[in-house]
Protein backbone atom coordinates (compact mmCIF):
# COMPACT_ATOMS: atom_id res chain seq x y z
CA UNK A 1 0.00 0.00 0.00
CA UNK A 2 1.06 3.38 -0.59
CA UNK A 3 1.59 5.67 2.23
CA UNK A 4 1.95 9.24 2.32
CA UNK A 5 5.02 10.55 4.36
CA UNK A 6 4.32 14.10 6.24
CA UNK A 7 7.87 15.10 6.36
CA UNK A 8 9.48 18.61 6.71
CA UNK A 9 10.91 19.84 3.78
CA UNK A 10 14.44 19.09 2.50
CA UNK A 11 14.11 22.68 1.39
CA UNK A 12 16.41 23.76 -1.32
CA UNK A 13 19.71 22.69 0.25
CA UNK A 14 19.86 18.91 -0.13
CA UNK A 15 22.81 17.23 -2.14
CA UNK A 16 21.65 13.13 -2.88
CA UNK A 17 25.00 11.08 -2.27
CA UNK A 18 26.92 12.55 0.82
CA UNK A 19 29.16 10.42 2.11
CA UNK A 20 29.58 8.27 5.21
CA UNK A 21 31.17 9.87 8.51
CA UNK A 22 31.45 7.20 10.55
CA UNK A 23 34.66 6.55 12.72
CA UNK A 24 33.65 4.37 15.48
CA UNK A 25 30.31 2.27 16.32
CA UNK A 26 27.61 4.65 16.41
CA UNK A 27 30.14 7.70 16.08
CA UNK A 28 30.43 10.43 13.09
CA UNK A 29 32.68 13.42 12.18
CA UNK A 30 30.13 15.75 10.13
CA UNK A 31 32.94 18.72 10.11
CA UNK A 32 35.98 19.23 9.32
CA UNK A 33 39.31 19.56 11.56
CA UNK A 34 39.29 22.96 9.89
CA UNK A 35 35.64 23.71 10.73
CA UNK A 36 36.05 22.61 14.52
CA UNK A 37 39.53 24.37 14.55
CA UNK A 38 37.74 28.26 13.54
CA UNK A 39 34.12 27.61 14.81
CA UNK A 40 32.91 26.06 17.84
CA UNK A 41 32.89 22.52 18.42
CA UNK A 42 29.21 20.82 19.04
CA UNK A 43 28.43 17.77 19.84
CA UNK A 44 24.79 16.60 18.78
CA UNK A 45 23.43 13.07 19.90
CA UNK A 46 20.53 11.67 18.06
CA UNK A 47 18.77 9.02 19.87
CA UNK A 48 16.54 6.98 17.12
CA UNK A 49 13.17 5.50 18.08
CA UNK A 50 9.46 3.68 16.84
CA UNK A 51 6.54 4.65 17.63
CA UNK A 52 6.32 3.09 21.14
CA UNK A 53 9.89 4.54 22.01
CA UNK A 54 11.98 1.65 21.69
CA UNK A 55 15.13 2.56 19.81
CA UNK A 56 15.81 1.32 16.12
CA UNK A 57 19.31 -0.43 16.16
CA UNK A 58 21.61 1.13 12.92
CA UNK A 59 19.00 3.56 11.79
CA UNK A 60 20.84 5.67 9.57
CA UNK A 61 20.97 9.63 9.84
CA UNK A 62 21.69 11.86 6.27
CA UNK A 63 22.73 15.30 7.91
CA UNK A 64 23.36 18.51 6.46
CA UNK A 65 23.81 22.01 7.67
CA UNK A 66 24.85 25.60 7.88
CA UNK A 67 28.19 26.67 9.32
CA UNK A 68 28.75 28.74 12.38
CA UNK A 69 28.07 32.02 10.19
CA UNK A 70 24.73 30.25 8.32
CA UNK A 71 26.51 29.40 4.82
CA UNK A 72 25.48 26.16 3.12
CA UNK A 73 28.65 24.81 1.11
CA UNK A 74 27.55 22.84 -2.18
CA UNK A 75 30.59 22.60 -4.67
CA UNK A 76 31.62 20.11 -1.62
CA UNK A 77 30.47 17.81 0.61
CA UNK A 78 31.45 20.20 3.97
CA UNK A 79 29.28 19.57 6.50
CA UNK A 80 27.09 16.91 4.88
CA UNK A 81 27.59 13.56 5.38
CA UNK A 82 25.73 10.01 6.40
CA UNK A 83 26.29 8.29 9.59
CA UNK A 84 24.63 5.21 11.38
CA UNK A 85 23.55 4.77 14.76
CA UNK A 86 24.67 1.98 17.01
CA UNK A 87 22.69 -1.59 18.75
CA UNK A 88 20.70 1.68 21.05
CA UNK A 89 19.79 3.58 18.29
CA UNK A 90 22.36 6.53 19.42
CA UNK A 91 24.56 8.31 16.96
CA UNK A 92 27.20 10.75 18.75
CA UNK A 93 27.95 13.21 16.15
CA UNK A 94 30.85 15.69 16.55
CA UNK A 95 30.10 19.17 14.13
CA UNK A 96 29.68 23.09 15.10
CA UNK A 97 26.91 24.73 16.32
CA UNK A 98 25.09 25.54 13.15
CA UNK A 99 24.56 28.90 12.50
CA UNK A 100 21.03 30.55 11.88
CA UNK A 101 20.22 32.23 8.57
CA UNK A 102 17.23 33.96 6.97
CA UNK A 103 15.51 34.54 10.54
CA UNK A 104 16.06 30.91 11.56
CA UNK A 105 17.84 29.22 14.67
CA UNK A 106 20.68 27.64 13.49
CA UNK A 107 19.10 23.60 12.69
CA UNK A 108 20.61 20.65 11.51
CA UNK A 109 18.58 18.56 8.97
CA UNK A 110 18.67 15.13 8.90
CA UNK A 111 17.17 12.38 6.92
CA UNK A 112 16.54 9.54 9.38
CA UNK A 113 15.65 5.86 8.29
CA UNK A 114 15.40 2.75 10.44
CA UNK A 115 14.54 -0.71 8.44
CA UNK A 116 13.16 -0.70 5.29
CA UNK A 117 10.02 -1.52 5.07
CA UNK A 118 9.37 -1.53 8.75
CA UNK A 119 9.92 2.43 9.78
CA UNK A 120 8.83 5.43 7.73
CA UNK A 121 11.96 7.05 7.04
CA UNK A 122 11.71 11.01 8.10
CA UNK A 123 12.71 14.41 7.11
CA UNK A 124 13.83 16.20 9.76
CA UNK A 125 15.30 19.65 11.40
CA UNK A 126 16.94 19.43 14.74
CA UNK A 127 16.57 23.32 16.03
CA UNK A 128 19.76 24.57 18.47
CA UNK A 129 18.02 27.78 19.76
CA UNK A 130 19.56 30.04 21.80
CA UNK A 131 19.05 28.90 25.51
CA UNK A 132 16.96 26.00 23.99
CA UNK A 133 14.06 28.46 24.12
CA UNK A 134 11.64 27.54 20.97
CA UNK A 135 10.39 31.19 20.81
CA UNK A 136 13.42 31.75 18.30
CA UNK A 137 11.91 30.05 15.81
CA UNK A 138 8.81 32.34 15.97
CA UNK A 139 9.79 34.03 13.04
CA UNK A 140 10.38 31.44 10.62
CA UNK A 141 8.34 31.43 7.55
CA UNK A 142 7.56 28.35 7.41
CA UNK A 143 5.26 28.97 10.86
CA UNK A 144 2.74 30.82 8.17
CA UNK A 145 1.30 27.22 7.07
CA UNK A 146 2.34 25.04 10.03
CA UNK A 147 2.28 25.61 13.92
CA UNK A 148 5.32 25.71 15.30
CA UNK A 149 7.51 22.48 15.71
CA UNK A 150 8.87 22.78 19.45
CA UNK A 151 9.78 19.01 19.44
CA UNK A 152 12.42 19.85 17.10
CA UNK A 153 14.06 21.77 19.72
CA UNK A 154 17.76 20.31 20.52
CA UNK A 155 18.05 20.06 24.65
CA UNK A 156 21.62 21.64 24.59
CA UNK A 157 23.51 22.29 27.46
CA UNK A 158 26.65 24.08 28.10
CA UNK A 159 29.86 21.84 28.64
CA UNK A 160 31.92 24.02 31.45
CA UNK A 161 34.52 21.43 32.97
CA UNK A 162 35.71 24.42 35.06
CA UNK A 163 33.60 26.41 37.84
CA UNK A 164 33.34 29.02 35.42
CA UNK A 165 30.65 31.47 35.36
CA UNK A 166 27.09 32.45 34.38
CA UNK A 167 28.63 34.50 31.52
CA UNK A 168 30.29 31.44 30.50
CA UNK A 169 27.17 29.43 29.36
CA UNK A 170 27.55 29.07 25.80
CA UNK A 171 24.63 30.35 23.92
CA UNK A 172 22.79 30.54 26.85
CA UNK A 173 22.69 26.95 27.09
CA UNK A 174 22.09 25.38 30.98
CA UNK A 175 25.20 23.60 31.90
CA UNK A 176 25.95 20.24 31.99
CA UNK A 177 25.73 18.97 35.59
CA UNK A 178 26.98 15.39 36.63
CA UNK A 179 23.77 13.86 36.49
CA UNK A 180 24.35 13.72 32.74
CA UNK A 181 27.28 10.85 33.44
CA UNK A 182 26.80 9.44 29.41
CA UNK A 183 27.02 12.84 27.60
CA UNK A 184 30.06 13.92 30.03
CA UNK A 185 31.78 10.50 28.91
CA UNK A 186 30.93 11.15 25.09
CA UNK A 187 32.57 14.67 25.60
CA UNK A 188 35.45 13.21 27.44
CA UNK A 189 36.04 10.84 24.32
CA UNK A 190 35.65 13.59 21.95
CA UNK A 191 37.41 15.72 23.23
CA UNK A 192 40.65 12.89 23.46
CA UNK A 193 40.14 12.26 19.32
CA UNK A 194 40.33 15.76 18.77
CA UNK A 195 43.43 16.14 20.65
CA UNK A 196 45.10 13.00 18.78
CA UNK A 197 44.14 14.70 15.24
CA UNK A 198 46.12 18.20 16.47
CA UNK A 199 43.09 19.99 17.33
CA UNK A 200 43.32 21.66 20.28
CA UNK A 201 39.60 22.66 20.93
CA UNK A 202 37.23 21.36 23.51
CA UNK A 203 33.49 20.87 22.87
CA UNK A 204 32.13 23.45 24.14
CA UNK A 205 28.39 22.52 24.05
CA UNK A 206 26.17 19.12 23.50
CA UNK A 207 22.85 18.72 22.53
CA UNK A 208 20.74 15.20 22.58
CA UNK A 209 17.71 14.85 20.52
CA UNK A 210 15.11 12.07 19.96
CA UNK A 211 13.73 11.43 16.44
CA UNK A 212 11.10 9.02 16.08
CA UNK A 213 9.95 6.51 13.46
CA UNK A 214 6.34 5.71 12.70
CA UNK A 215 5.61 2.06 11.34
CA UNK A 216 4.93 1.54 7.70
FE1 LIG B 1 18.62 24.79 6.70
Amino acid sequence: MLKTVTNALKGPFYVLGAPSRQVDQGKAVLASPEDLKTSDPFLLVLEVKDAKGDPIPFAEVDLWQATSTGEYFFASWRLRGRALADAAGRVEVLTVRPGGYAGRPGHVHAVVSGVAGVHVPVTTQAYVCPGNRAESMSTEVANIWRSRRDRNVVRCWTVAPDASGPEKLHFGFPRLSAEHADLRESVGWWGARMAERGIERDVVAVGEHVVRLSSC
